[in-house]
């Protein structure tokens, strides 16, 4: 072509060519231009998608934190070497550690009384290899918490799945049941003790009329006998015994009689015989030094017999045992005192009954749990740890006030202060009492 074309054409053709080039470079420019333009808005347009999608991730993931934190059970997601990767603030408190002291830890080894650890791992086993049974899936097994006890609770347990549908974590939750199975305990131990209670009203009752009979016909022996003669002596003593079965029988009956909250002015001495003579033989047999000091003239008191009474067998009780523990035979030192006196608290009459025993005494770090529902330090079976909750609550409806102080290994002294029938009656405002006793409880006894 270029021997056949003029020189001068093949340079106009090549500048037109060239120009053209040129334009078409433009245009590819141009082109690749708006395509990286597009591709740059793309980009900007997926990272902000991206960002959105992320926030929302995000805050997906913090309300589920939020729940795991707040949820009213315990949560614990353990790998799938039973380590603990994370825990709720209830399992926590559950278990009475921080988190630190829990993440990272063997959940059976750690956390678990070692009684149930086999069972545990079996469970967790199944569970982690996806054998979902129901057993595996709730179950009910105690924890063991930082101070040594343990909490019974209900387990559910799922399992947390990756991506690719592998199980990689268990996630065990549970409610606490201890307080739930305690009440149950304590329910059908009360309608036991509700038919005990019926039993024994009828035994009373039985036995009731032939002791009267054999008190009359003994003092009829009596009567007849020669006075000092031996005859007399041994009639008297079946008077006596006879006697001391009817109040033991009456005792019995009054503690049986209804649950009525009705009040009337009450003579706390008597009140303490009649307990004692439920609980003396019982004293007399474990070889305690019982000494009572009420004075005769003690004021009368504005209360509910029966839960008076209670009251009184609940301490004497919780003493004895103590005193047992510490002194399993006779001893001189083995003793309980209850002493009555009358004591002025804010301008108001109240009286003051001191219940003091030499027996094991009260660890200072526990005192102040002594009163609430289900502390007990008795092995199970032997305590409820109702006792005294239930005394300070009747007290304190009684607008009274119960404290105690303790030495471990020397002493227990449980106060009982009562406002007298007469004071109660003066001082009507109850708010005023119930400052009174908030004054009464900051000072030292
Ligand atoms: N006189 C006492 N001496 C020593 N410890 C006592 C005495 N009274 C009560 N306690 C302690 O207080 C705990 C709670 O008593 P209580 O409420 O009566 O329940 P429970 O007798 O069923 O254990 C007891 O377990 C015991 O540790
Ligand atoms: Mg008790």
């Amino acid at each position: 072509i270029v021997s056949f074309v003029p020189q001068e054409t093949l340079y106009q053709v090549l500048k037109e060519e060239s120009k053209n080039l040129q334009n078409t470079f433009l245009m590819l420019y141009a082109f690749l231009a708006s395509l990286i333009g597009a591709g740059a808005f793309l980009f900007v347009k997926a990272g902000e998608e991206k960002r959105k999608a992320e926030i929302i991730i995000k805050e997906e993931k913090d309300r589920a934190k939020q729940y795991f934190e707040v949820a009213s059970v315990i949560s614990v997601v353990l790998d799938s070497k039973e380590k603990v990767t994370l825990i709720n603030k209830k399992g926590c408190e559950v278990l009475g550690c921080n988190k630190e002291e829990v993440i990272g830890k063997d959940w059976c080894e750690n956390f678990l009384p070692k009684k149930t650890r086999k069972n545990a791992k079996t469970i967790f086993k199944m569970l982690i290899e996806g054998h979902f049974l129901k057993s595996v899936e709730y179950f009910e097994s105690p924890v063991l918490t930082k101070e040594g006890k343990e909490r019974m609770i209900a387990w559910h347990n799922a399992v947390i799945r990756n991506e690719s549908g592998y199980i990689i974590n268990a996630l065990i939750s549970g409610e606490d049941i201890t307080e739930k199975i305690q009440l149950q305990k304590e329910f059908l131990r009360s309608a036991q003790l509700a038919t005990i209670g019926e039993l024994a009203a009828g035994v009373a009752h039985e036995v009731n009329n032939p002791i009267t009979g054999i008190i009359n016909y003994s003092q009829i022996i009596t009567n007849e006998s020669e006075p000092g003669s031996i005859q007399a002596e041994m009639s008297n003593r079946v008077i006596k015994e006879g006697r001391r079965i009817a109040t033991i029988v009456k005792s019995l009956l009054s503690f049986s009689r209804g649950q009525d909250k009705k009040r009337s002015p009450c003579n706390v001495k008597r009140i303490l015989s009649e307990v004692l003579d439920l609980i003396g033989s019982q004293l007399l047999k474990d070889g305690v030094q019982l000494k009572l000091e009420i004075p005769d003239n003690f004021p009368e008191i504005h209360a509910n017999s029966n839960e008076m009474q209670q009251v009184f067998l609940d301490i004497i009780n919780n003493a004895l045992y103590a005193l047992n523990q510490k002194y399993p035979k006779t001893d001189k030192n083995k003793t309980l005192d209850i002493l009555g006196k009358e004591t002025t608290l804010s301008g108001q009459l109240f009286l003051r009954i001191n219940f003091y025993d030499s027996g094991t005494g009260v660890a200072g770090d526990i005192l102040d749990k002594l009163m609430d529902p289900f502390f007990s330090t008795k092995p199970k079976g032997e305590g409820t740890g109702l006792g005294l909750s239930i005394c300070s609550r009747i007290i304190k409806e009684h607008d009274g006030d119960m404290h105690i102080e303790s030495k471990e290994g020397e002493f227990t002294r449980v106060i009982v202060d009562l406002p007298t029938a007469s004071s109660r009656q003066k001082t009507g405002n109850r708010r005023e009492r119930k400052e009174d006793r908030r004054r009464r409880s900051e000072r030292s006894v």
